[in-house]
């Protein structure tokens, strides 16, 4: 029997007949040794009771946002934060939309919106209610922001009708949580990655610069990937509006030189993976002045190359052992990238169009094409999680062969 002694787990409960089912989770979450705080929505609290919950959980239930006492004893962000795991269920048609669309006026939604901890819902409502666009639409976009299903089951059920909408066994939702709380594989533990990201940004004057769209998505995700197989992240970051993933060390840097310097600095490590989109110029010479308007033609502003900081990592006499490129391209993109990967000296490249209504600048998917001496492969179109988890785990394996022949 898989222990989940020391983990601790946010069982938020709403308004929906299968919440009767939760008593047994809460039990059968208790036999594993977890430890289960429960939150109930209104509407829960109409089918359940906080003190039948509270009774078999051992720990006080929480109901109101607005609670000082609660407030006090536990803040409702630290309730979500405490958790390893946040569990819905049931998750009803209204609190799927409301976790869809970032709502937060009552505890259940303000926890779920305020952790950065992974998320189970285990979807309970009428079959018509299920199969309705608007909750299909609301179902997609929470698996595209990592939220994991449990359910729904077919049956019958409480209004009579029949088809899915049945929420998941108690004992079907406790396999879930298992697998998503037992310890991952961590492979690269031990292992130094380096990653880039974001834009740069190239001074003009004191107002003014030179930069572009990168949001920094597909390489943050890179590195919380990383961190999840256990490796030392570094994440030399351009200028981005996106949270530090836990676990990275963070260097924040602006130009194109500063974070060639940081790379540099940051040499030897196992994986680099070059996913910043670089300037390739600057302006040859920074105002020191705000440039003025004069009235005559518009300022000339000359250009000069930013250094290429993937092709100098991989020259480097302190090579990683595996250094990847990105390749940006707007047209022939895996030939465009084949001829990166010759160019600049690296084991991978992995490419992506760019070409206008791609939306992978600042966008959430990516089509990627795998390009190495071996041959391209093409990828399908998946979010930037997909692609940074499928990319480092590729990765790791390149790296096992070496590191079995080294033991
Ligand atoms: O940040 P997002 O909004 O999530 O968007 C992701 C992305 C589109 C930025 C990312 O997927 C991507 O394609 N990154 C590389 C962008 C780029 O600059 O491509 P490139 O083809 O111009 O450069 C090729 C490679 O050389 C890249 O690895 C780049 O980091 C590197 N390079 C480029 C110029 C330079 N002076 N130094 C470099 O190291």
């Amino acid at each position: 029997m898989i222990s989940l002694a020391g983990k601790s787990v946010l069982l938020v409960i709403g308004g929906g007949i299968a919440a009767y089912k939760t008593h047994e989770l809460v039990r059968l979450l208790k036999t594993r040794g977890a430890a289960v705080r429960i939150i109930l929505t209104k509407a829960a609290e109409q089918f359940v009771t906080p003190l039948s919950l509270a009774s078999i959980s051992g720990e006080k239930v929480y109901t109101s946002l607005f609670s000082l006492t609660d407030e006090v004893e536990m803040g409702h962000i630290q309730l979500s934060r405490a958790a390893d795991l946040l569990v819905v269920a049931p998750a009803t048609a209204d609190l799927i939309a409301k976790m869809a669309s970032g709502l937060a006026d009552d505890l259940a939604s303000t926890a779920l919106l305020a952790t950065d901890k992974p998320v189970l819902i285990a979807p309970a409502m009428n079959v018509r209610m299920w199969r309705h666009p608007a909750t299909v639409r609301n179902v997609e976009t929470l698996k595209r922001d990592g939220l994991v299903l449990a359910g729904p089951n077919d049956g019958e059920m409480a209004c009579g009708e029949f088809g899915p909408g049945r929420m998941a066994e108690p004992n079907e939702i406790l396999a879930a949580i298992i697998e998503m709380l037992k310890p991952k594989a961590q492979p690269l533990a031990g292992k130094k990655v380096v990653i880039t990201a974001g834009p740069t940004r190239e001074p003009i004057d004191p107002v003014r610069f030179i930069s572009n769209h990168s949001s920094g998505k597909q390489g943050y995700a890179i590195a919380r990937a990383a961190v999840e197989l256990g490796a030392e992240t570094i994440l030399v970051s351009g200028p981005v509006s996106l949270p530090i993933p836990p676990g990275v060390q963070m260097m924040p840097v602006e130009t194109a030189q500063e974070m060639l310097e940081v790379c540099q600095g940051e040499m030897p490590a196992d994986i680099a993976i070059f996913t910043a989109a670089v300037a390739d110029w600057r302006v040859a010479a920074e105002a020191h002045e705000k440039i003025k308007k004069t009235g005559n033609a518009p300022p000339s502003l000359p250009l000069t190359e930013n250094p290429d900081i993937l092709a100098t990592i991989s020259r480097e006499p302190k090579r990683p052992r595996i250094v990847v490129g990105f390749a940006a391209e707007t047209e022939r993109v895996r030939e465009y990238a084949a001829e990166k990967l010759r160019k600049k000296g690296c084991d991978l490249i992995v490419a992506n169009d760019v070409g206008r209504g791609s939306d992978v600048f600042g966008g959430d998917r990516n089509t990627v094409h795998i390009v190495s001496p071996a041959g391209v492969e093409d990828w399908p179109n998946m979010s930037k999680d997909e692609v940074a988890q499928k990319l480092m785990e590729r990765l790791a394996q390149m790296l096992m062969p070496e590191q079995k022949a080294a033991e």
